[in-house]
């Protein structure tokens, strides 16, 4: 990289002020897949390209660069993306000059195995992008870098990041978990989390630009560890330290999910009552052979210490149908353990074996028509209890951040319950980054309509 090229960050440790490069008239063009991690890269791939002048474009036509954020936690994801590859790689046929680059987890994973690209870059080397393409430009050879970090956080660097009153602050990367069917701790690597102190410095800074919700974002927040403070420690200092926002984090492991974090979301009013717990299997035989440590006893408990500390909490998870082996009763106690809590939400997926993973060497498969039909009947019974859930709500009153308006009509906004409900409502006098008390009107399996208390 070139001297006075490097960018002096707006670092909420050094407060130092951002100094953007002059545009270089190069337009950049992302497209991001998969989880908020990567929607969270992409603001520091920006950042990073930002600060040696190039500019985001959202007209793919108009760009120089275009850049695929993937993902590759199950085959569909990637098959989405091959797809687009080959849409992607006839635009290069009319425009030569056309820099196309995978970067995150695929580009990981599958190396110099991608073909038709120009750059293959893996989660922690996006400081290089800009050297790499600058030598596509000059040399027309492939640019990879896929070299996994035991320290890079990216934590001087400054996301840029959408207007919009929400913003992703990402507080530690990598997981140490290695569940057996998970391709993540090979793609993103070994656990490390960011000095609290910036952490927080960055919270203050979005607060002060208006931001209203942050969601703190790790593959497995709840083994943030940084100096003495683990991730109670940390949510507690920045319910402290912005008490005007509100506070969200994501994704949670059962594990290490303590009771002091409980207690913790409980004694702050900024910090919301909602917590994303994958379960992945209600039979205790499966998540042994995931690796995924806890038992359903465990995890029950958990959930009831929450629902007596915060009795309106919100709890969603991810739940995965035909792991290797999985028999009619584990899929059975699967659905008893949905019954039981009533999750508000529920991502579920049906089991994709991935190369590298424990899961992959596991013989005595599930039919994929057997695995279709137990993630047919796992959706139908969410969709219900959704249904059911979205029921007790009429006639209840709740306060919303409105976020965004209707996706049907601008006469509507979009608003999230502190348990992460969204619920739609006449716009009215309001606007996005209000708080609105309203009035539960009428609900169906996905949508929840509120009226204004005047
Ligand atoms: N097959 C299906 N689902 C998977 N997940 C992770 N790996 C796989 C896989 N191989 C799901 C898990 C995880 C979520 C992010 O993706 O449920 O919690
Ligand atoms: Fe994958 Fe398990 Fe880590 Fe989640 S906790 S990213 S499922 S290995």
């Amino acid at each position: 990289m070139k001297d006075g090229l490097f960018q002096i960050l707006d670092n909420p440790k050094t407060k130092a002020a951002q100094k953007v490069q002059h545009p270089n008239g190069k337009n950049i063009y992302i497209e991001t897949y998969g989880c908020q991690m990567n929607l969270s890269d992409t603001e520091i791939v920006l950042s990073v390209l930002n600060t040696f002048g190039y500019q985001e474009t959202d007209d793919i036509n108009k760009s120089d660069v275009i850049l695929l954020n993937t993902c590759s936690v199950r085959d569909n994801a990637e098959k989405r993306i091959r797809n687009r590859l080959v849409h992607l790689r006839s635009l290069k046929k009319k425009n030569p000059n056309l820099i196309l680059g995978i970067i995150g987890c695929m580009a990981e994973r599958l190396r110099d195995e991608l073909k038709g690209v120009d750059l293959v870059v893996g989660p922690d080397e996006y400081r290089k992008l800009p050297h790499l393409i600058e030598s596509v430009i000059e040399t027309g050879e492939k640019g990879i870098a896929v070299k996994l970090s035991r320290v890079e956080t990216y934590d001087d660097i400054v996301p840029l990041r959408k207007d919009g009153i929400t913003a992703w602050l990402s507080v530690m990367r990598g997981c140490d978990k290695f569940c057996t069917y998970c391709v993540v701790p090979f793609t993103r690597g070994r656990e490390r989390s960011r000095s609290y102190q910036s952490i927080i410095g960055e919270a203050e800074k979005l607060s002060e630009q208006g931001i209203k919700e942050i969601t703190l974002l790790g593959q497995n927040v709840n083994s943030y560890k940084y100096e003495n403070v683990g991730f109670p420690g940390l949510l507690k200092l920045i319910a402290e330290a912005v008490p005007d926002l509100r506070i969200r984090y994501t994704t949670s492991h059962p594990y290490d999910l303590s009771d002091e974090l409980l207690e913790v979301m409980s004694q702050y009013d900024n910090i919301c009552k909602y917590i994303h717990l994958p379960v992945q299997s209600g039979s205790d035989r499966i998540l042994k052979l995931m690796n995924r440590e806890y038992s359903i006893e465990n995890y029950l408990k958990i959930i009831d210490k929450a629902r007596k500390l915060m009795p309106d909490i919100g709890f969603s998870t991810d739940i995965i149908a035909g792991f290797p082996s999985e028999t009619d009763e584990d899929h059975n106690l699967t659905i008893e353990l949905m019954k039981k809590v009533r999750y508000d939400g529920a991502f579920m997926f049906a089991y994709s074996p991935r190369e590298n993973t424990k899961a992959y060497k596991m013989e005595d498969t599930v039919p994929d028509e057997i695995k279709i039909k137990r993630l047919s009947e796992i959706i139908e019974l969410q969709r219900l209890i959704s249904l059911d859930r979205n029921r007790m709500l009429i006639g209840k009153t709740k306060t919303i951040l409105c976020e965004t308006f209707s996706k049907k009509s601008n006469d509507f906004l979009m608003g999230r319950t502190d348990c992460n409900r969204s619920v739609i409502i006449p716009k009215d006098k309001f606007k996005i980054g209000d708080l609105v008390n309203v009035k539960i009107s009428k609900v169906n399996s996905a949508t929840i309509f509120g009226d204004i208390i005047k």
